[in-house]
């Protein structure tokens, strides 16, 4: 939610690198965007309702290159709106003291309407109806002479989450950041330092960061870094390397992220496997979980919590936990857990999913889990991100970064690191060394599957061309192919604005199949697990209500592919693995059915990637 960058350097303007800045984080919020730009002439905003590129045009006619020299110092917003309608006047950077000070924020202030009451009786005009506007005019009132000090005082006041960043007249070169509960990491160049709400940021101009922690502010100059605690107590964060390069956020020749990052898949999940699986054990070696065989011996229910995706991740993980492990496991959506004082303890294993490891309500679940003794693990792709951190252990996804707002990726990243954990686990308990050795084996053939399914491509688009324009869909699988239907109906509502939903195979005819018609295609998952036989007949009970159905159907399965109206294959694995082979399908059914209608498909409309708010 909101992205943020912060530039300064010796001698470069800042300008070029925060709309770039802005671009990479445009993922994260595209409601409207902004700048704040500081020369010794002082401080100039230029805000704008859209897209950053609208921006960037009202820069290129407001700023031309001859001017753009002398601003070596600014901050940068793009907004994902929470308090007040995307407008120029509720769009970051916020301004006070006449407008010598300008802050932007990611985050919500709880405590807004109460800090607004009290500035507004000191005679405070407001200007927009953010929450974040409170924090500008609070620092401007601290500010007796040291910026930072004055920052600290204002965060001090407020409850709720922030990421921010400040500059002020009355400071010139220099900038004030802070965070807590939403991300903010500092590169440190040769000559810049540049500050993002993540390195998808950084990257074009350095690999060296820092990553704040919660309760960390810090003073940047072009000459360094000056980290402290609110208490004014100097800290000392550690300078890391990303390992990651440029390449790895761009294109690539692709028309869109998405579509890249589904056919980055096989790479992706062979970066996820690489090192983890222990042939000679049958089992696989996580060993950023740091559990000893006792440890996890002595678990006795999983709990998975997790948002959107991530979720349904988590639920086709319940399956293979029970299944390989014979664990009780239950699939939790973060903040219904997070508030329903959940009953865990010692030994229960709270997995916390997050391709972000951003996401408010489940960071809130981790917090919440830790408290009540569980044992938590984090399940997360963005390496240093918070849940990552607070989990203390867990497994990283290491799918690369993922930029399309609708998760392709590391839905698969994670249901394979799902697997590899009830491996292990079940391997604790009572899964052969023969079970674990076919599993192993059949996870080392993922990539190479993944790459069969996307094969299929061209296929995929022709029947995604026949159903283009039908405005209802339903999915419907059984067993752990429920989870993947509700994860085939997300994709396509997400990116082609298509109704659509998921259902367990057998519940179809409990309601839902009332609405069908020769208008309303049926998506039925029909990859070889047990129940295969049961849905199939869901399939004729479909058909006679003459509703269309695609069939994800395993290559070679004659009677499924005859049963269906068109069918998506897939080649022949064994259950555990189903899930992961018929997303992929899925995914590229919703893609092709997005581009069709004409979508705006990495970045679809009221969606965010990262969500930290509730
Ligand atoms: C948002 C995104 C989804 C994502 C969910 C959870 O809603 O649009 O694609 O699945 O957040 O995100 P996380 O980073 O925690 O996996």
């Amino acid at each position: 939610m909101c992205g943020i960058v912060g530039f300064t350097s010796r001698n470069k303007s800042a300008v070029g690198p925060l709309v770039n800045g802005l671009r990479r984080l445009e993922y994260r919020g595209y409601d409207s965007a902004g700048v704040a730009l500081e020369s010794a002439e002082g401080i100039k905003v230029y805000k704008q309702t859209g897209k950053v590129a609208k921006l960037d045009n009202l820069l290129s006619r407001a700023l031309p290159e001859s001017e753009r020299g002398k601003y070596t110092i600014g901050i940068a917003h793009t907004r994902w709106a929470t308090h007040g309608l995307p407008t120029v006047a509720n769009a970051h950077p916020h301004v006070a003291d006449n407008g010598s000070l300008a802050l932007v924020h990611n985050g919500i202030i709880e405590n807004y309407a109460a800090l607004r009451a009290g500035l507004e009786k000191r005679g405070v005009k407001f200007l927009s109806q953010t929450d974040t506007e409170v924090i500008a005019h609070l620092i401007a009132a601290f500010d007796k002479g040291d910026l930072l000090a004055a920052a600290a005082e204002a965060l001090k006041r407020v409850e709720g989450t922030y990421g921010i960043a400040a500059i002020s007249e009355k400071h010139p070169g220099e900038m004030v950041v802070a965070r807590k509960g939403s991300p903010l990491v500092i590169g440190v160049g040769e000559d810049d330092i540049v500050v993002a709400s993540d390195v998808s940021a950084i990257v074009a101009y350095t690999r060296q960061v820092i990553y704040l922690k919660d309760g960390d502010i810090a003073r940047i100059t072009p000459n360094g870094v000056d980290i402290h605690t609110l208490d004014n107590s100097p800290v000392t964060r550690e300078v890391q390397e990303v390992d990651w390069d440029i390449g790895a956020i761009e294109k690539g020749g692709y028309e869109h992220f998405m579509i890249k990052e589904i056919f980055e898949q096989p790479d992706a999940l062979a970066n996820t496997i690489r090192g983890r699986l222990d042939p000679a054990g049958g089992t696989a070696f996580l060993s950023g979980l740091s559990l000893s065989p006792r440890d996890l011996a002595a678990v006795r229910r999983v709990v998975i919590v997790g948002c959107g995706t991530s979720l349904h991740a988590g639920m086709v993980g319940k399956y293979l936990f029970e299944k390989l492990a014979d664990i009780p496991t239950d699939p939790e959506q973060a903040a219904e857990f997070r508030y329903s004082n959940p009953i865990v303890g010692p030994n229960d294993w709270v997995m916390a999913l997050s391709q972000s490891g951003e996401t408010a309500d489940t960071l809130a679940a981790v917090r919440e889990s830790i408290r009540k003794g569980a044992l938590v693990s984090g399940l997360c792709n963005v390496v240093g991100s918070t849940i990552a951190r607070e989990a203390g252990r867990g497994v990283y996804l290491h799918a690369g970064p993922e930029i399309s707002v609708a998760s392709t990726k590391a839905f698969t990243a994670q249901v394979t690191a799902l697997l590899m954990m009830a491996l292990k686990l079940g391997r604790t308990r009572r899964l052969s060394f023969e079970d674990g050795d076919r599993l192993v084996k059949e996870i080392s053939r993922l990539p190479e599957l993944v790459k069969k399914v996307l094969e299929g491509n061209e296929a995929i688009a022709k029947v995604a061309e026949k159903y283009a324009k039908a405005d209802d869909m339903f999915f419907i699988g059984r067993g752990m192919l429920h989870p993947v239907a509700l994860e085939g109906a997300l994709k396509i509502k997400e990116v082609a604005y298509v109704h659509a939903e998921g259902y367990q195979a057998a519940e179809l005819k409990h309601g839902p199949i009332a609405l069908l018609s020769e208008k309303t295609p049926v998506v039925a998952l029909l990859a070889d697990i047990p129940g295969k036989e049961k849905t199939l007949g869901n399939v004729q009970e479909c058909r006679a209500r003459l509703a269309p159905v695609i069939g994800v159907v395993t290559e070679g399965d004659e009677a499924a592919a005859a049963a269906v109206t068109d069918a998506l294959t897939i080649p022949k694995t064994c259950a555990e693995l189903s899930p992961i082979v018929t997303v992929v399908a899925l995914q590229l059914f919703a893609y092709h059915v997005a581009r069709l209608r004409g979508c705006e498909i990495d970045q679809p409309r009221n969606l965010a990637k990262s969500v930290t708010v509730e």
